[in-house]
Protein backbone atom coordinates (compact mmCIF):
# COMPACT_ATOMS: atom_id res chain seq x y z
CA UNK A 1 0.00 0.00 0.00
CA UNK A 2 1.59 3.40 -0.93
CA UNK A 3 2.53 5.70 1.80
CA UNK A 4 0.23 8.19 0.52
CA UNK A 5 -3.01 6.45 1.06
CA UNK A 6 -2.02 5.61 4.99
CA UNK A 7 -2.71 7.30 7.98
CA UNK A 8 0.11 10.16 8.94
CA UNK A 9 2.16 8.48 11.73
CA UNK A 10 2.87 10.82 14.64
CA UNK A 11 6.56 11.34 15.51
CA UNK A 12 6.03 10.80 19.14
CA UNK A 13 5.10 7.25 18.78
CA UNK A 14 7.81 4.56 19.25
CA UNK A 15 9.37 2.45 16.46
CA UNK A 16 7.25 -0.64 17.07
CA UNK A 17 4.13 1.73 17.42
CA UNK A 18 5.15 2.96 14.00
CA UNK A 19 5.45 -0.55 12.49
CA UNK A 20 2.63 -1.37 13.65
CA UNK A 21 0.23 1.78 12.21
CA UNK A 22 2.71 2.05 9.26
CA UNK A 23 0.38 0.57 6.71
CA UNK A 24 -2.98 1.41 8.37
CA UNK A 25 -5.08 2.30 5.00
CA UNK A 26 -6.30 6.23 5.71
CA UNK A 27 -9.93 5.13 3.93
CA UNK A 28 -11.35 3.65 6.41
CA UNK A 29 -11.03 6.70 8.43
CA UNK A 30 -12.25 8.70 6.18
CA UNK A 31 -15.40 6.40 5.71
CA UNK A 32 -16.18 6.72 9.17
CA UNK A 33 -16.19 10.30 8.90
CA UNK A 34 -18.55 9.91 5.64
CA UNK A 35 -20.62 7.56 8.03
CA UNK A 36 -20.78 9.97 10.96
CA UNK A 37 -21.32 13.23 8.18
CA UNK A 38 -24.13 10.53 6.96
CA UNK A 39 -25.62 10.13 9.88
CA UNK A 40 -25.51 13.64 10.80
CA UNK A 41 -27.45 14.20 7.69
CA UNK A 42 -29.72 11.72 8.53
CA UNK A 43 -30.51 12.69 11.82
CA UNK A 44 -31.10 16.25 10.84
CA UNK A 45 -32.90 15.59 7.96
CA UNK A 46 -35.43 13.30 9.99
CA UNK A 47 -35.46 15.45 12.21
CA UNK A 48 -36.80 18.45 10.21
CA UNK A 49 -39.47 16.13 8.34
CA UNK A 50 -40.50 14.39 11.82
CA UNK A 51 -40.76 17.95 13.19
CA UNK A 52 -43.25 18.71 9.91
CA UNK A 53 -45.29 15.69 9.91
CA UNK A 54 -45.80 16.38 13.96
CA UNK A 55 -46.51 19.94 13.54
CA UNK A 56 -48.40 18.91 10.69
CA UNK A 57 -50.85 16.44 11.89
CA UNK A 58 -53.37 18.93 13.27
CA UNK A 59 -53.97 20.63 10.10
CA UNK A 60 -54.37 17.38 8.55
CA UNK A 61 -56.97 16.52 10.73
CA UNK A 62 -58.68 19.88 10.84
CA UNK A 63 -58.95 19.36 6.29
CA UNK A 64 -60.01 15.77 6.76
CA UNK A 65 -62.55 17.14 9.36
CA UNK A 66 -63.96 20.04 7.22
CA UNK A 67 -63.78 17.73 4.12
CA UNK A 68 -66.00 15.22 5.69
CA UNK A 69 -68.06 17.69 7.31
CA UNK A 70 -68.73 19.02 3.87
CA UNK A 71 -69.56 15.71 2.36
CA UNK A 72 -72.45 15.04 4.51
CA UNK A 73 -73.77 18.19 5.26
CA UNK A 74 -76.87 18.58 2.59
CA UNK A 75 -76.76 21.04 -0.16
CA UNK A 76 -80.40 21.57 -0.70
CA UNK A 77 -82.04 22.55 -4.29
CA UNK A 78 -85.91 22.89 -5.12
CA UNK A 79 -86.03 21.27 -8.38
CA UNK A 80 -88.88 20.92 -11.12
CA UNK A 81 -88.82 17.24 -12.46
CA UNK A 82 -91.13 16.71 -15.33
CA UNK A 83 -92.12 13.04 -14.86
CA UNK A 84 -94.68 10.94 -17.39
CA UNK A 85 -96.01 14.19 -18.38
CA UNK A 86 -96.52 16.04 -14.86
CA UNK A 87 -94.21 18.40 -13.22
CA UNK A 88 -92.98 17.66 -10.02
CA UNK A 89 -91.81 20.38 -7.49
CA UNK A 90 -88.86 18.65 -4.56
CA UNK A 91 -86.57 20.36 -2.23
CA UNK A 92 -83.27 17.67 -3.07
CA UNK A 93 -80.52 16.89 -1.51
CA UNK A 94 -78.18 17.93 -4.48
CA UNK A 95 -76.45 14.06 -3.71
CA UNK A 96 -79.79 11.97 -4.38
CA UNK A 97 -80.11 9.71 -7.54
CA UNK A 98 -82.51 10.02 -9.54
CA UNK A 99 -83.62 6.47 -8.51
CA UNK A 100 -83.85 7.68 -5.25
CA UNK A 101 -85.82 11.02 -6.10
CA UNK A 102 -88.20 8.53 -7.85
CA UNK A 103 -88.50 6.02 -5.38
CA UNK A 104 -88.26 7.44 -2.73
CA UNK A 105 -89.48 11.24 -2.56
CA UNK A 106 -92.38 10.56 -5.40
CA UNK A 107 -92.84 6.82 -4.23
CA UNK A 108 -92.76 5.55 -8.03
CA UNK A 109 -91.02 2.30 -6.82
CA UNK A 110 -91.59 1.05 -10.29
CA UNK A 111 -88.36 1.43 -10.97
CA UNK A 112 -85.25 -1.06 -9.19
CA UNK A 113 -82.83 -0.51 -7.48
CA UNK A 114 -80.86 -3.82 -7.72
CA UNK A 115 -77.42 -3.05 -7.21
CA UNK A 116 -77.30 0.59 -7.73
CA UNK A 117 -73.85 1.16 -8.87
CA UNK A 118 -74.80 0.97 -12.78
CA UNK A 119 -74.05 -2.84 -13.57
CA UNK A 120 -77.72 -4.45 -13.36
CA UNK A 121 -79.67 -2.16 -15.72
CA UNK A 122 -82.81 -2.67 -13.17
CA UNK A 123 -82.99 1.46 -12.37
CA UNK A 124 -83.52 1.82 -16.41
CA UNK A 125 -85.59 5.07 -17.27
CA UNK A 126 -86.01 7.16 -20.11
CA UNK A 127 -84.71 11.06 -19.97
CA UNK A 128 -85.68 12.57 -23.26
CA UNK A 129 -86.30 8.82 -24.51
CA UNK A 130 -82.80 7.61 -24.06
CA UNK A 131 -82.39 4.69 -21.37
CA UNK A 132 -80.30 6.22 -18.71
CA UNK A 133 -79.01 4.27 -15.12
CA UNK A 134 -81.14 6.57 -12.89
CA UNK A 135 -78.77 5.24 -10.04
CA UNK A 136 -75.99 6.81 -11.36
CA UNK A 137 -78.11 10.24 -12.49
CA UNK A 138 -78.14 12.62 -10.13
CA UNK A 139 -81.88 13.97 -10.24
CA UNK A 140 -80.42 17.78 -10.10
CA UNK A 141 -79.09 17.10 -13.74
CA UNK A 142 -82.50 15.65 -15.20
CA UNK A 143 -84.36 18.95 -14.71
CA UNK A 144 -85.83 20.11 -17.79
CA UNK A 145 -86.07 16.73 -19.33
CA UNK A 146 -89.14 14.36 -19.96
CA UNK A 147 -88.89 11.78 -17.45
CA UNK A 148 -90.12 8.68 -18.46
CA UNK A 149 -90.63 5.46 -16.11
CA UNK A 150 -92.27 2.41 -16.79
CA UNK A 151 -95.72 3.81 -14.74
CA UNK A 152 -95.50 6.35 -17.88
CA UNK A 153 -95.06 3.57 -20.36
CA UNK A 154 -98.99 2.47 -20.78
CA UNK A 155 -101.57 4.62 -21.41
CA UNK A 156 -104.57 4.12 -18.83
CA UNK A 157 -105.45 0.44 -19.64
CA UNK A 158 -103.57 0.13 -22.48
CA UNK A 159 -100.30 -1.29 -22.56
CA UNK A 160 -97.55 -0.26 -24.54
CA UNK A 161 -96.54 -2.46 -27.20
CA UNK A 162 -93.39 -3.75 -25.02
CA UNK A 163 -95.09 -4.59 -22.07
CA UNK A 164 -97.41 -6.39 -23.85
CA UNK A 165 -95.16 -8.27 -25.81
CA UNK A 166 -93.24 -9.27 -22.37
CA UNK A 167 -96.60 -10.50 -21.01
CA UNK A 168 -97.00 -12.42 -24.22
CA UNK A 169 -93.54 -13.73 -24.16
CA UNK A 170 -93.49 -14.40 -20.34
CA UNK A 171 -90.38 -12.39 -20.68
CA UNK A 172 -89.87 -12.33 -16.91
CA UNK A 173 -90.07 -14.24 -14.18
CA UNK A 174 -89.71 -12.92 -10.56
CA UNK A 175 -89.91 -9.73 -12.19
CA UNK A 176 -87.89 -7.68 -10.33
CA UNK A 177 -85.93 -6.83 -13.86
CA UNK A 178 -88.63 -6.40 -15.83
CA UNK A 179 -89.15 -2.47 -15.78
CA UNK A 180 -85.49 -2.00 -16.36
CA UNK A 181 -85.92 -4.48 -19.31
CA UNK A 182 -88.52 -3.17 -20.87
CA UNK A 183 -87.73 0.92 -20.60
CA UNK A 184 -84.21 -0.84 -21.87
CA UNK A 185 -86.28 -2.11 -25.19
CA UNK A 186 -88.37 0.48 -25.52
CA UNK A 187 -85.33 2.83 -25.96
CA UNK A 188 -83.68 0.10 -28.09
CA UNK A 189 -86.62 -0.23 -30.35
CA UNK A 190 -85.90 3.74 -31.30
CA UNK A 191 -82.64 3.40 -31.43
CA UNK A 192 -82.69 1.02 -33.66
CA UNK A 193 -85.43 2.77 -35.46
CA UNK A 194 -82.43 5.74 -36.05
CA UNK A 195 -80.06 3.42 -37.23
CA UNK A 196 -77.86 3.24 -34.07
CA UNK A 197 -75.10 0.76 -34.04
CA UNK A 198 -73.91 -1.72 -31.89
CA UNK A 199 -71.24 -3.71 -31.50
CA UNK A 200 -72.65 -6.50 -33.55
CA UNK A 201 -73.61 -4.39 -36.57
CA UNK A 202 -69.68 -3.68 -36.60
CA UNK A 203 -68.73 -7.20 -36.51
CA UNK A 204 -71.24 -8.34 -38.91
CA UNK A 205 -70.44 -5.52 -41.26
CA UNK A 206 -74.03 -3.98 -41.29
CA UNK A 207 -73.82 -0.76 -40.69
CA UNK A 208 -76.07 0.80 -42.84
CA UNK A 209 -79.45 -0.19 -41.93
CA UNK A 210 -78.55 -3.19 -39.27
CA UNK A 211 -81.22 -5.48 -38.78
CA UNK A 212 -82.58 -6.56 -35.67
CA UNK A 213 -81.24 -9.85 -35.39
CA UNK A 214 -81.47 -12.02 -32.09
CA UNK A 215 -77.55 -11.18 -31.88
CA UNK A 216 -78.45 -7.24 -32.36
CA UNK A 217 -81.11 -7.44 -28.92
CA UNK A 218 -78.94 -9.79 -27.00
CA UNK A 219 -76.06 -6.99 -27.44
CA UNK A 220 -78.47 -4.18 -27.35
CA UNK A 221 -80.39 -5.05 -24.10
CA UNK A 222 -76.57 -6.34 -22.54
CA UNK A 223 -76.49 -3.69 -20.30
CA UNK A 224 -79.75 -5.17 -18.27
CA UNK A 225 -79.16 -8.22 -16.22
CA UNK A 226 -81.66 -10.82 -15.17
CA UNK A 227 -80.99 -13.58 -12.68
CA UNK A 228 -83.88 -15.42 -13.72
CA UNK A 229 -82.25 -15.91 -17.06
CA UNK A 230 -85.77 -15.13 -18.79
CA UNK A 231 -83.12 -14.03 -21.72
CA UNK A 232 -84.86 -16.54 -24.27
CA UNK A 233 -88.10 -15.23 -23.46
CA UNK A 234 -87.05 -11.52 -23.15
CA UNK A 235 -85.09 -11.52 -26.57
CA UNK A 236 -88.52 -13.19 -28.19
CA UNK A 237 -90.84 -10.45 -26.49
CA UNK A 238 -88.68 -7.63 -28.15
CA UNK A 239 -88.33 -9.42 -31.49
CA UNK A 240 -91.75 -9.53 -31.55
CA UNK A 241 -92.47 -5.57 -30.15
CA UNK A 242 -89.93 -4.72 -33.59
CA UNK A 243 -92.52 -6.79 -35.53
CA UNK A 244 -95.18 -4.69 -34.18
CA UNK A 245 -97.13 -8.07 -33.09
CA UNK A 246 -96.80 -9.57 -29.50
CA UNK A 247 -97.39 -13.07 -30.78
S1 LIG B 1 -79.61 -0.32 -9.77
FE1 LIG B 1 -78.97 0.97 -11.35
S2 LIG B 1 -77.79 -0.30 -12.64
FE2 LIG B 1 -78.31 -1.58 -10.98
S1 LIG C 1 -87.21 -11.87 -14.03
FE1 LIG C 1 -86.22 -12.14 -12.14
S2 LIG C 1 -84.45 -10.94 -12.37
FE2 LIG C 1 -85.30 -10.90 -14.32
Amino acid sequence: MSSEHCIDIPDQLDDQQKDQLKDTPADPFNSVIDIEVSRRTFIKTTGILGTAVVTGIPQLVAAQEAQAAAATTPQMLSVTLKINGTSKSLSLDTRTSLLDALREHLALTGSKKGCDHGQCGACTVLLDGRRVNSCLTLAVTAVGAEITTIEGLAHGDTLHPVQAAFLEHDGFQCGYCTPGQICSAVALLKEHKHNTLSTVSFETGNITNPELTDNEIRERMSGNICRCGAYPNIVAAVRAAMKGASA
